[in-house]
């Protein structure tokens, strides 16, 4: 008979950064061992500590030679779903207009509106494809995803349907938010409320009831909708169960942050021109603050968010691409940890915990990944880096060798090639 081994899978020879809170920097264990049991972390510590030898203890033994493993990472804000592009309007940016001026003739997120609404479920998903595996090949195991290029009904859930989709068939957590509030579409001119009514009695209920989100968004903004807009669609949200999240004071400051924190919203986002109240309405109510520097660059913005106020206050900061053909057609989560440091000032420390315990946090999961803690999920990303500082580092050089997704390979760039579902 043969003897039965406590785990299914244990990696050794590596080094951990489990971004666990209150320890080393960056959670570090040298010579760190891992192992997993159902999909979750069932051991993690010294691999001198392990409780006897390895091939006793797990199915299977993996030899990480020296890679660092991190949790997998998490990109907690993204419009990855949509048709079309938006380079022309990139074009018009460098020779002097603006993104509000694009936006108030009409373009903007309306041009990207008239793309999706024309675009079948189908080609949605193959859009998105390419895009979600440059993310996964960079050791992303959870991705957040919104609506609000359809802003009609039929369009909104098609692209919630469509990214549930890419969760179904892809190993990452697909986390949707529902943004029909991103900006008004043509069709409701002169007729916000009627908008709002349709949000409110029509999109979110459908959206609920077909199980197609997990959280409500909207674009707080002169452009887009006033914070009493944004709260009456926030509340009906969150009455119907759903997580909050804002697009709050990227181009000018509403109040949003507040407003997010108020309501009691997972994060604010963007933040750019947030206030000093803003900062403390956030501390106090437990908003993570999650920063996307893409935006931030491909704007050209100058007025980067209050970096400093939030370390004062001690809220929580998350990074993330807010990948979107408009703003920030940034396909990389690692870029965005560089800019964050460049850009923002956030130390590598800060811009690993920004896209794992943080971002896991604004997506309302953290006591199920984000770490490499006992009991977690067993998403793990493995680096061939000295250190996990050099996540934040390099700029366009990929060091991941290899992802786990629930306790499962699913990516190994080893002489075996890539597996089927990130071939091209
Ligand atoms: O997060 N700020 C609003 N929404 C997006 C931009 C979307 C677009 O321009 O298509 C953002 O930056
Ligand atoms: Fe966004």
């Amino acid at each position: 008979m043969t003897e039965a081994k406590p785990w299914d899978r244990l990696w050794i020879g590596g080094h951990l950064a489990t971004m666990a809170p209150g320890g080393d920097p960056f959670g570090e264990i040298r010579d760190g061992a891992i192992a997993c049991r159902n999909g979750r972390i069932s051991w993690v510590g010294r691999e001198g500590d392990l409780p006897g030898s390895p091939d006793r203890l797990a199915r299977e033994v993996i030899r990480l030679e020296g890679l660092w493993v991190t949790p997998g990472l998490v990109d907690c804000h993204t419009h990855l779903v949509f048709a079309g592009d938006r380079s022309g309007e990139f074009e018009a940016r460098l020779q002097g207009a603006t993104y509000e001026e694009i936006a108030r003739k009409g373009g903007g997120i309306r041009t990207t509106m008239r793309a999706t609404r024309e675009a079948a479920e189908d080609e949605l998903v193959e859009a998105a494809t390419p895009r979600l595996r440059n993310l996964l090949s960079e050791g992303v195991t959870t991705v957040e995803v919104k609506s609000g290029y359809g802003m009609e009904t039929e369009t909104e859930l098609r692209m919630l349907r469509a990214a549930r989709r890419l969760g179904d068939t892809h190993p990452v957590e697909v986390q949707t938010s529902f943004l029909g509030a991103h900006v008004l579409p043509p069709d409701f001119e002169g007729r916000r409320e009627a908008y709002l009514d349709l949000i409110c009695e029509e999109m979110i209920p459908r959206a609920v009831e077909e199980g197609l989100a997990d959280a409500v968004d909207a674009f707080c903004d002169e452009i887009a909708f006033t914070p009493q807009e944004c709260e009456r669609v926030l509340r009906t949200g969150l009455e119907l169960g759903l997580g909050a999240r804002l697009h709050a004071d990227q181009l000018s400051d509403q109040g949003g942050a507040a407003l997010a924190a108020r309501l009691g919203a997972r994060s604010a986002d963007h933040l750019e021109r947030t206030s000093s109240e803003g900062v403390a309405a956030m501390a106090e109510w437990g908003t993570v603050a999650v920063l996307l520097p893409g935006a931030f660059y491909f704007l050209r913005d100058d007025s980067p968010p209050p970096v400093s106020r939030f370390r004062e206050e001690k809220v929580p900061m998350a990074v993330a691409t807010d990948l979107n053909p408009g703003s920030s057609p940034l396909n990389s989560l690692l870029t965005a940890m560089n800019l964050a440091c460049v850009l923002f000032g956030l130390t590598p420390e800060e811009s690993l915990q920004g896209v794992t315990v943080n971002g896991a946090r604004a997506l309302g999961l953290h006591r199920d990944r984000g770490t490499l803690e006992n009991d977690k999920m067993a998403d793990l990303a493995l680096w061939e880096v000295d250190h996990p500082r050099e996540l934040s580092y390099w700029v366009g050089k990929n060091p991941c060798k290899g992802v786990v997704k629930d306790g499962e390979s699913t990516l190994s760039l080893s002489a075996a090639g890539r597996p089927p579902h990130l071939r091209r």
